[in-house]
């Protein structure tokens, strides 16, 4: 097995250590400092490796961000090569303002199996195992949607919660769940976590979906692979120079819809540390001088969905 435990163990400390590094930011306003302490962590970690990685969703182009760009390759060389998708810090705002949900994000799977998005936006949704895959898609209309999945969980439409992030873009997806009594989970940010939410049901959440970061859209993808959920994302590319990117991408057909093993493949593993506590992991925490830290983890082929608790001296 490449993805094997000690890699693991190895990424749990990367993303723990990312989410430790920007503790003395959080409520302190100061989003990019957060961001920066975190990606400046997760680069130091991840080069201790003995793996050959490339930064296939980071923080930005070369032109426009110092560190874990697009491209970049880390890690200290060795046998093993690998796609990594990071997110140090999804949901700057939540550390900057001490609200609760912000993670440490990593994915990775072996090279040339995680799919290298562009940085514009994406529609998405989400949904639990226990519904058909034919039963959703992102081209049925919300109405379609909702009802195919009451149906196969035996609901009532009141009964459905949708999870969405609270935008103005989404207006018209709000009016018709409201119109159809389907309860909403609006959150402010964080679209990682929104669709991870339908992985249990201790979330309550039937559907995640709606329109949000692309790459977050691979990291939700690869967040909810190993639950075997159903992901389905399409970029927006809805200027020139959106466009342009994207064909230098090699992506040909502009309209097209990703399911979520056109987006990851093989084994992955998927950590999220909790930064701040929300619904999925609690935030670092500081007792008797250490740090202690909860994390998501996920391996696919060995079918492990845990959280896993860290204590790491100051
Ligand atoms: P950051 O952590 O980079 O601030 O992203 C937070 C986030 O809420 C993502 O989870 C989501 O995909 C994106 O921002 C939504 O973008 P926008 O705020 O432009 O709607």
């Amino acid at each position: 097995m490449a993805l094997n435990k000690k890699l693991i163990n190895d990424i749990i400390t990367v993303t723990s250590k990312a989410a430790i590094s920007c503790y003395n930011f959080i409520g302190k306003n100061q989003k990019k400092e957060a961001d920066k302490a975190a990606t400046d962590s997760m680069r130091n970690e991840i080069n201790k490796l003995s793996v050959n990685a490339e930064v296939v969703i980071g923080e930005g182009e070369l032109d426009d961000a110092p560190m874990l760009y697009i491209g970049e390759k880390l890690g200290s060389g060795g046998s093993l090569n690998l796609d990594i998708a990071v997110d140090p810090v999804e949901g700057t705002n939540f550390v900057a303002k001490n609200l609760p949900g912000a993670l440490s994000v990593i994915s990775i799977a072996e090279k040339g199996n995680l799919f290298n998005a562009p940085e514009t936006y994406m529609n998405k949704i989400a949904v639990s195992k226990k519904i058909p895959f034919e039963a959703t898609d992102l081209d049925f209309s919300i109405e379609k949607n909702i009802k195919n999945i009451a149906d196969s969980l035996n609901k009532d439409f009141k009964d459905i919660t949708a999870c969405l992030l609270d935008r103005p873009r989404h207006k018209k997806i709000i009016d018709e769940l409201k119109r159809m009594n389907v309860k909403m989970k609006l959150i402010t940010d964080g679209d990682v976590s929104g669709a991870l939410m339908v992985t249990d049901d201790k979330y309550d959440v039937d559907i995640f979906l709606g329109i949000g970061g692309g790459p977050e859209g691979v990291l939700a993808a690869s967040a909810i692979d190993a639950y075997k959920c159903k992901f389905q994302g399409r970029f927006i590319f809805d200027n020139d120079k959106d466009i342009a990117r994207a064909k230098q991408m090699g992506i040909k057909d502009l309209d097209k819809k990703y399911n979520l093993n056109e987006i990851i493949k093989g084994d992955t593993i998927f950590c999220a540390t909790g930064i701040t506590s929300g619904d999925l992991v609690k935030g670092v925490n500081l007792k008797n001088h250490n740090y202690v830290t909860e994390t998501l983890v996920t391996h696919k082929s060995s079918n492990i969905c845990e959280i896993v608790m860290r204590e790491d001296t100051i």
